[in-house]
C-alpha cells in the first residue's frame, strides 16, 4: 500500500507527523506494508494533512486527517471502495483545485521535493533545455513576450530587468532569489521551495543562461527551517545529476547555486538591503540609482528576483511566451498564487489568472469567515497592503485595478476579518510594524512611524481630533513622498485605506464605547 503525505511546513503544524505515526502503527498491527512518500503541499490548507492513496484509478485523497483516524482510514482503504467520511476523491477534480490554472504550482504536493528523477519525470528541465538550445538573448525575448513581471509585490516586468543584466559588461554577474517572504500572511514561497524546490533551481538556473551569470545565491528567512533544507538538499541532487556546476546539462555553461539563510529582518526582503546582508553587512537599504541590475551583489549586475518570478520561467520556456500570456488581463499577464489567510473558512494557496474578482477568493475559495460572522474588512498584499471594505470585493485581481483602487497586489497575500474588526487598531499596527522593522536610514520611516502611532492614539481617544486628523493627512503624504524604500512609502496605504473606508473607527465615542 503506497500512500502520500505532505511534509510542508503547514501540514507539519498540523499534526502530519504524528498522522504518520499512527498509519504506521496502524499498518504493523493489520500486518500491512505501508509505504509513504513525503511529498509537499497542494495548498489546501484547510485540508492538511491530505493523505493521498494510491490506487488504480490514481490518488485518492483524505483530509483533513487527524492521528485518531489513522486506524479507521487503514480499514477503509483495505476495502475495495475505500469511502470513508474524509474521502474527498481525486484531488485534482475537487472543486478547489479544479477551478484553478496551476502553471507554476502544478507539481506541488504531487512530486517527492527530494527526487531529481520525479521532477525530470513530471516535465522537469524541459525548460532549462529549451534556454540551452536558444540562448540568452532569446530567452529574454521570451519573458518579455511572456508578459511575466515580478511577483514579489513591485510587478516590474522581468524580462527588461534580464535584459539590463544581460547587456551589462562585467567579469561577473549574479542571479539572487529573494526568498525572504517577510509579508504577513504570504507563504507561497516556502510552499514552492519545500513542495517544489527543483522548479526555482530549474528557473534561477535559465536566468543564469540568460544573462549569463554564473553564480547563483537563494536568500532564505531563517523562519523557514524546513524550505532551507528542502533547496540544500535539492541543489545537491540537481548539481550529482548534471543540472548544475561547471557544465550544466552537457552544455559547456557554467551555473551553481549557494542557499544563506536570513537573519529575521524584515527589510532583509528589500531587495538592496538583502544584497548588503548576503554581502555580510548590516541589512540597510542602499539608494537607488545604482539599480541593482547595474551594480548589485559585489557590484557586479545581478538579477533579484522573487521566487515565484523565477519559479514561472521554465513553464514559459517549455510551453511558450504566448500560452503565459494567454492567461490574465490587460498588463497582468500569466497566473497569480494567492494566499487565502485569517479570518477564513478555507485558507491556503490558489493559483489562478489574474483578472478575477477578489469576491471569488474570499467567498468563492476562502468560502467566508471561519467564524460564521458577517464580513466587514480584507487587506491585499501583506501589512504594507489597503484594506478593502465589502463594496470593493468586485475589484478585479490585477496590478492596474488594484492601483486604481488605492491598494496593491503585493506578494499576493488575503487576509480576512470579520465585523469585530477595529481598523483604528489595524492603522496603529501599520506603525508599529513599521516603527519595528524600519532599517533607520531615513526620517520619514524612523521617526514618522513612531509620530503615527501617537497620533492615532490621540484621535481615538478624542485629543483634539480635527488637528491631530490633519497631522496624520500630513504625515502620510510626507511618508508617502519622502521615504527612500516601501517599507516608509507604502505605509500610508493601510493607514489610509483604514480612514477612508472605516473613518467610523476612528471615532473617539465610538472607541470609548467599545
Ligand atoms: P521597485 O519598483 O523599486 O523595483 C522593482 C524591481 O524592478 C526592483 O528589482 C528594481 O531593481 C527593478 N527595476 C526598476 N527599474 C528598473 C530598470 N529600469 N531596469 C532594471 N530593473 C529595474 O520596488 P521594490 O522596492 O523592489 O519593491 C516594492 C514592492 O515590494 C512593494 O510593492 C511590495 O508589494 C513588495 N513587498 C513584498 C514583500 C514580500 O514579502 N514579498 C515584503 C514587502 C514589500
Ligand atoms: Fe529604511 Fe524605512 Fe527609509 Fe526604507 S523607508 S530606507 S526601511 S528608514
Amino acid at each position: 500500500m503506497r500512500v502520500f503525505l505532505p511534509k510542508d511546513a503547514a501540514a507539519l503544524a498540523l499534526g502530519a507527523e504524528a498522522v504518520l505515526r499512527a498509519l504506521r502503527e496502524a499498518a504493523a498491527r493489520r500486518g500491512v506494508a505501508l509505504e509513504v512518500v513525503r511529498t509537499g503541499s497542494r495548498g489546501a490548507v484547510w485540508l492538511e494533512p491530505l493523505v493521498e492513496l494510491e490506487t488504480p484509478a490514481g490518488r485518492i485523497g483524505y483530509g483533513p486527517v487527524r492521528a485518531g483516524d489513522a486506524a479507521g482510514l487503514l480499514e477503509a482503504w483495505l476495502d475495495e471502495d475505500g469511502a470513508h467520511p474524509l474521502r474527498i476523491g481525486p484531488p485534482e477534480s475537487h472543486p478547489w483545485f479544479a477551478g484553478q490554472t496551476r502553471l507554476t504550482f502544478g507539481r506541488c504536493g504531487v512530486v517527492d521535493p527530494e527526487s531529481v528523477e520525479d521532477y525530470a519525470a513530471h516535465g522537469g528541465f524541459a525548460g532549462l533545455l529549451r534556454a540551452l538550445s536558444i540562448g540568452g538573448e532569446a530567452i529574454v525575448d521570451a519573458v518579455k513576450l511572456s508578459g511575466l513581471r515580478g511577483r514579489g509585490g513591485a510587478g516590474f516586468p522581468t524580462g527588461i530587468k534580464w535584459n539590463t543584466v544581460r547587456l551589462a559588461e562585467a567579469d561577473r554577474k549574479y542571479v539572487v532569489c529573494n526568498a525572504d517572504e517577510g509579508d504577513s500572511g504570504t507563504f507561497a514561497d516556502r510552499m514552492l521551495m519545500e513542495g517544489d524546490p527543483f522548479l526555482l533551481i530549474e528557473g534561477m538556473a535559465i536566468a543564469g543562461v540568460a544573462v549569463g551569470a554564473t553564480k547563483g545565491y537563494v536568500y532564505v528567512r531563517s523562519e523557514y527551517p524546513q524550505a532551507v533544507r528542502a533547496m540544500r538538499t535539492a541543489i545537491l541532487a540537481a548539481r550529482w545529476a548534471g543540472w548544475l556546476g561547471e557544465d550544466v546539462a552537457g552544455s559547456g555553461q557554467a551555473f551553481d547555486l549557494e542557499v544563506r539563510v536570513g537573519a529575521g529582518a524584515y527589510i532583509c526582503g528589500e531587495e538592496t538591503a538583502l544584497l548588503n546582508s548576503l554581502e555580510g553587512k548590516r541589512g540597510v537599504v542602499r539608494a537607488k540609482p545604482p539599480l541593482p541590475a547595474v551594480e548589485g551583489l559585489f557590484g557586479r549586475p545581478t538579477v533579484v528576483n522573487n521566487v515565484l518570478s523565477l519559479a514561472a520561467v521554465p513553464w514559459i520556456l517549455a510551453h511558450g511566451a504566448e500560452a503565459y500570456a494567454g492567461f490574465g488581463s490587460g498588463r497582468s499577464l500569466g497566473t497569480l498564487a494567492v494566499q487565502i489567510a485569517g479570518n477564513v473558512r478555507r485558507g491556503g494557496l490558489v493559483e489562478i489568472p489574474f483578472g478575477l474578482p477578489l469576491r471569488d477568493v474570499v467567498e468563492g475559495w476562502g468560502g467566508g469567515t471561519a467564524t460564521g460572522r458577517p464580513f466587514r474588512a480584507v487587506q491585499v498584499g501583506g501589512p504594507l497592503g489597503a484594506y478593502f471594505p465589502e463594496a470593493l470585493l468586485d475589484t478585479p485581481l490585477d496590478y492596474e485595478a488594484f492601483a486604481r483602487a488605492g491598494g496593491l497586489l503585493g506578494h499576493g497575500g488575503v487576509t480576512v476579518f470579520d465585523d469585530r474588526v477595529d481598523l483604528s487598531r489595524q492603522a496603529r499596527f501599520a506603525f508599529e510594524f513599521c516603527a519595528a522593522e524600519s532599517c533607520g536610514k531615513c526620517t520619514p520611516c524612523r521617526i514618522g512611524a513612531v509620530r503615527g502611532a501617537e497620533v492615532i492614539d490621540r484621535i481615538t481617544t478624542g485629543v483634539d481630533v480635527a488637528r491631530n486628523l490633519a497631522v496624520l493627512d500630513d504625515l502620510l503624504e510626507l511618508m508617502t513622498d519622502a521615504s527612500l524604500c516601501a517599507m516608509g512609502g507604502l505605509t500610508p496605504i493601510p493607514v489610509g485605506s483604514a480612514l477612508k473606508h472605516f473613518p467610523e473607527d476612528f471615532d473617539a465615542a465610538r472607541g470609548l464605547s467599545r
